[in-house]
């Protein structure tokens, strides 16, 4: 029995193991760690108190994969529903035939099967710093011209400008990923994010992207990825590392290929990428485009878990055209 996790999932990771070790499935500990980060409101890049979109609205995503049948769930865009992860898992579980739903459509089943619904998902602090890197970006017209706390956009607000102004790279980082194998080596991932800070309403990441943010196959391993979703989904990130991984490669080679991919992508908007990933042995790694970057992991012998540091695969940023370091 394995854990890994990205390192904002220490606070998820020992009542995952202990559940598995109980005899729990791979899926019930990659939601039950999950769970854990959704409700953290000191995580601000997953679901409670997450940084909003740019009209100040928490839009989540997320979603879950049973390696052992390739079963998936996910919701991109869910408002008002703290434990997006559980709502993925359910729209795997209640026989849809889908794979994952967004807005609208993702809340209404929330609603349907009864999902825990939450009137308030942000502090006042989170949202103080939201109006805050508005105003820095030159929205505090509206401010003023509403001299309310919650400037009153309309349908036909331009947002563009803002929105590219607004999109912090240094904000893109967040996201937690959990995969697990359970006592019968079956293996299970899951991701779940408030997405990119002061995104554009209705931006999907790569997290409910299965595929591009998360992948697991009983037969090879599994890959989960948090950095910039647009890379991710562009290159397929997750399935890339698992197929180098049915191809024969090693875990660390199909890491590192699967970085590579990202840093040979095109054009103008490339920034940060980390990826956690295991084998059907067990063995695990994690890849970071920036040094210093770690996930955990924890084994069924081990008391609690360990920190590691991630292998460097370095991807130099670009950014509006420019190079960022
Ligand atoms: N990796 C999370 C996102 O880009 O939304």
């Amino acid at each position: 029995m394995l854990i890994i996790a990205s390192h904002n999932g220490a606070i998820g990771i020992a009542d995952a193991m202990r559940a598995l070790k109980s005899g729990a499935s791979a899926m019930d500990a990659v939601e039950i760690g999950i769970r854990a980060v959704e409700a953290n409101p000191d995580e601000h890049s997953v679901g409670y108190n997450g940084y909003p979109n740019i009209l100040g609205e928490l839009e989540l995503d997320a979603s879950i994969m049973d390696g052992r049948t390739l079963n998936s769930g996910a919701v991109a865009l869910m408002r008002g529903f703290p434990y997006a992860v559980s709502v993925a898992r359910q729209v795997m579980e209640r026989k849809l035939p889908h794979v994952l739903l967004a807005g609208a459509g993702a809340e209404r089943f929330a609603r349907e099967i009864g999902a825990e619904q939450w009137d308030e998902m942000l502090t006042k602090e989170i949202r103080a710093v939201w109006r805050k890197r508005l105003a820095a970006v030159g929205a505090t017209d509206w401010f003023e011209r509403h001299s309310t706390e919650t400037p009153a956009f309309t349908a036909d607000t331009p947002l563009l400008d803002w929105v590219t102004l607004a999109t912090d790279p240094e904000r893109v980082k967040g996201t937690v990923n959990f995969i697990a194998i359970d006592g019968a080596g079956d293996i299970a991932s899951g991701v779940s994010t408030s997405g990119w800070a002061w995104k554009y309403p209705g931006r999907i990441g790569d997290s409910p992207i299965i595929g591009a943010g998360n992948y697991a196959d009983n037969r090879y391993g599994a890959c989960a990825c948090t950095g910039m979703g647009e890379m991710a989904i562009r290159a397929g990130t997750a399935r890339s590392l698992v197929l180098y991984l049915q191809i024969g490669v090693s875990l660390p080679e199909a890491g590192r290929r699967a970085m590579s991919d990202l840093r040979d992508l095109g054009g103008d908007f490339i920034g940060g990428m980390n990826l956690v990933a295991l084998s059907r042995d067990g063995e695990h790694a994690g890849f970071a485009s920036e040094a210093g970057r770690t996930y955990i992991f924890q084994r069924a012998e081990m008391a609690a878990h360990e920190e590691v540091e991630c292998e460097t695969v370095a991807i130099p940023a670009r950014w509006a055209g420019e190079a960022r370091r």
